[in-house]
């Protein structure tokens, strides 16, 4: 392929950023990342396996879900009448008082790691080296937030007009960090929000909404409902009170609803299909271990997830790439979480329909260098899998599966590899492993992707350092990033100092 085949036209519409729009320059200095808990020491390791034994019989969140399911149409208008009457009260804090409360959510949500983690493993099968990042992703939302929502009463001359009702539709795979970030975004900006958690991950995400009630956001500015009825979640997102949603999910339900309501701004971050290059200048000992960590993490159900590496040149004949790529997802220990040397957990429900097809079935060239099996009865418990001979156009090459498969494929240049990755609908993270910084500079230039990662994984962004957002069909609306500068900018609206005057 030459270089004229990467030149993808790109809907406009799929930009990033809103560039005409003013972008507070957020001083970087008053915010730092929460550590995650260190497992070389012995304490923390005590601590572990305290919240391994209480999994099995885990209750947290039970009470919450049952208080707050909405069975009526009537019920959930007033649930969204109140939330838009609070608004007002709430966005007039200001930013430095939201922030305050904010601050104090981040602080709860860290007094509250256990319990978090817990039941994420217990509710969604999440295994403790995942959930622990997880909740240091929550609190480092509330924190930074909290900072960028002082930037936000005026900037270059306009003030910021917060939307009044935000609703929020997480999903399961990240039952607190995306509930947390895309909750706490709207009301650092100065939103009340609805949320509806994945069903799922209910209790998780009513977990998670507890601290920051607990921390002072008041119950009507921040409303929880599970609904009961499907027809219900059609009302929410369509209810002509909602401003804004933010959408965390597959690319076709924030498509199912942008039609349920064709005006109302959304935030969506969808689908991906993954890849990570490995160029023949890599280290391929680096290359294979970050392969496997971002192909098997949460047993690759990851928006982020890689699920296919494509060896360039030299590399597919490495048979020490080959082998350490192999050897290592095959020596993966999986179980469930409460099993402590679990390291890939199970699918969050029993393989079926496309992802048991990606489990079980090969296409034409394709063949098992890993098979695939299933290691109990649960049909969510299921070995590594890693097929190769991938084509390029094929069925597994092009769709995503959310579930512990890598496809190999094999490029002879990195202009093919990177074309190979463009052909793809979607564009969330994407990988290089190479160590040419010619090879890493036509990379960056060329594909097309939200978030790019040079020599590392290409999952866990971390907030601030890493503002985590994807581009083509993996984002829909206005998709700035989360975790971001300008993220808040799009839950509001800008009017000139005068025209307010
Ligand atoms: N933000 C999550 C990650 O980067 C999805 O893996």
């Amino acid at each position: 392929a030459s270089l004229a085949a990467l030149d993808t036209e790109v809907p406009e519409s799929n930009r990033l950023q809103d560039r005409t729009a003013p972008v507070p320059q957020a001083p970087v200095d008053s915010f730092a990342n929460t550590p995650d808990t260190d497992p070389a020491l012995a304490p923390n390791r005590a601590w572990g396996a305290d919240i391994l034994a209480r999994i099995p019989g885990s209750t947290l969140g039970n009470e919450l879900v049952a208080q707050t399911t909405v069975t009526d149409l009537g019920e959930l208008n007033r649930i969204v009448d109140a939330a838009v009457e609070h608004s007002t009260s709430w966005a007039a804090l200001g930013g430095a008082g939201r922030a305050a409360i904010l601050h104090r959510a981040g602080a709860v949500l860290e007094s509250r790691r256990a319990e978090l983690m817990e039941v994420m493993a217990a509710e969604t099968g999440k295994t403790l080296d995942q959930g622990d990042p997880e909740v240091s992703e929550a609190i480092d939302f509330a924190h930074y937030y909290a900072e960028r929502a002082k930037d936000l009463d005026t900037v270059d001359g306009a003030t910021y007009v917060p939307a009044k009702l935000t609703v929020v539709t997480p999903p399961w795979n990240f039952p607190v960090a995306i509930p947390a970030g895309s909750t706490l975004s709207a009301l650092a900006a100065g939103s009340a929000v609805v949320i509806k958690p994945a069903t799922q991950a209910r209790r998780s995400g009513s977990l998670m909404v507890q601290a920051l009630w607990d921390a002072g956001v008041p119950r009507e500015v921040l409303a929880l409902v599970q609904l009961g009825e499907h027809e219900l979640g059609q009302a929410l997102v369509s209810h002509p009170a909602v401003d804004r949603l933010i959408l965390t999910g597959g690319y076709e339900t924030a498509e199912l609803f942008r039609s349920f309501r064709q005006d109302l701004p959304l935030l969506a971050e969808t689908s991906g299909k993954n890849a990570i290059i490995v160029t023949p200048s890599a280290d391929l000992d680096l290359a294979a271990k970050d392969v496997v960590q971002s192909a098997f993490g949460h047993a690759g159900q990851k928006c982020s997830a890689a699920s296919l590496v494509i060896m360039v040149g030299s590399v597919a004949q490495s048979a020490r790439f080959r082998n350490q790529l192999l050897d290592a997802a095959a020596s993966l220990s999986v179980g469930y979480p409460e099993t402590a040397t679990s390291q890939m957990g199970p699918v969050i429900e029993p393989a079926a329909g496309k992802l048991l097809g990606a489990l079980t079935t090969l296409d034409a060239g394709e063949s098992w260098a890993i098979e695939p099996r299933q290691l109990d009865g649960t049909g969510r418990l299921w070995s590594p899998g890693v097929r190769t001979g991938v084509a390029a156009g094929s069925r597994f090459h092009l769709t995503e599966f959310f579930g512990p498969v890598l496809g190999v494929m094999t490029a002879d240049t990195l202009e093919e590899a990177i074309a190979m990755v463009n052909r793809i609908d979607y564009g969330l993270t994407s990988g290089l492993h190479s160590l040419d910084s010619a090879e890493i500079g036509l990379w960056l230039d060329t594909v097309q992707a939200g978030n790019l990662y040079v020599n590392r994984g290409i999952t866990g962004a971390i907030v601030q350092r890493q503002p985590f957002g994807g581009w083509k069909k993996s984002a829909v609306g206005a998709g700035t990033k989360a975790g971001g500068p300008n993220y808040l900018v799009g839950l509001g609206s800008w009017t000139s100092a005068q025209s307010t005057a």
